[in-house]
């Protein structure tokens, strides 16, 4: 099966799952950028990879943009974001992106990736100074409000490999 990896990261950890993913299932490996140049023709598998951005996938309109365009083919996303694997919101939420019918065709995954703030864009660094803001300044902050403003105060990398797992049973067919 002719495989091929795309994905979006600003600070680099979605750039360090796409490879860890291109490397164990041998698929190409193609940074956003280069792919929107690309024929997609000759691929059976088709995985893009995007950071989580308020709520988002980055970029996730590219892909959902060329669906129509690749019926037939084995399809995945994975998102990377700052949230540990075990936040119960991640599932709904990301699930909540794609409609029932887009839920048929695509395979939908998170990998924790983490914060990197001496990587990230003036921006990007900016809306989450006011995010933490908003965080700190509201009322009845819940345990799990308090460890999101601590972890998220800092830099930190909780990615690691065994996260591609389910994408790699996925594309061998075993599960969804
Ligand atoms: C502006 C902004 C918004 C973010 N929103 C989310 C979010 O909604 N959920 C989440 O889990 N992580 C969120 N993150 C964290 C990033 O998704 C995380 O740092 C990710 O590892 C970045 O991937 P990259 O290194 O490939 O750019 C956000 C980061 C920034 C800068």
């Amino acid at each position: 099966m002719k495989t091929i990896v795309v994905y979006t990261s600003q600070t680099g950890f979605t750039r360090r799952y796409a490879g860890w993913l291109a490397e164990k299932t041998g698929a190409d490996l193609k940074d956003l950028s280069e792919a929107k140049k690309m024929d997609f023709g000759g691929y059976d598998a088709i995985v893009y990879g995007g950071w989580a951005c308020a709520g988002n996938i980055s970029k996730l309109s590219w892909f959902k943009g060329n669906l129509a365009k690749w019926e037939g083919k084995k399809l995945a996303v994975f998102c990377v974001g700052g949230s540990p694997m075990e936040s119960p919101d991640i599932q709904p939420a990301l699930h909540k992106l794609f409609t029932e019918e887009e839920q048929k065709k695509v395979g939908i995954f998170y990998c924790p990736g983490g914060f990197d703030y001496e990587k990230m864009s003036a921006p990007s660094r900016m809306m989450m100074k006011m995010f933490i803001k908003a965080l700190k300044a509201k009322k009845d902050k819940t345990p799990d409000d308090e460890e999101m403003i601590r972890m998220i105060s800092g830099s930190y990398d909780i990615s690691d490999p065994k996260y591609i797992e389910p994408i790699i049973s996925y594309l061998a067919g075993e599960v969804q």
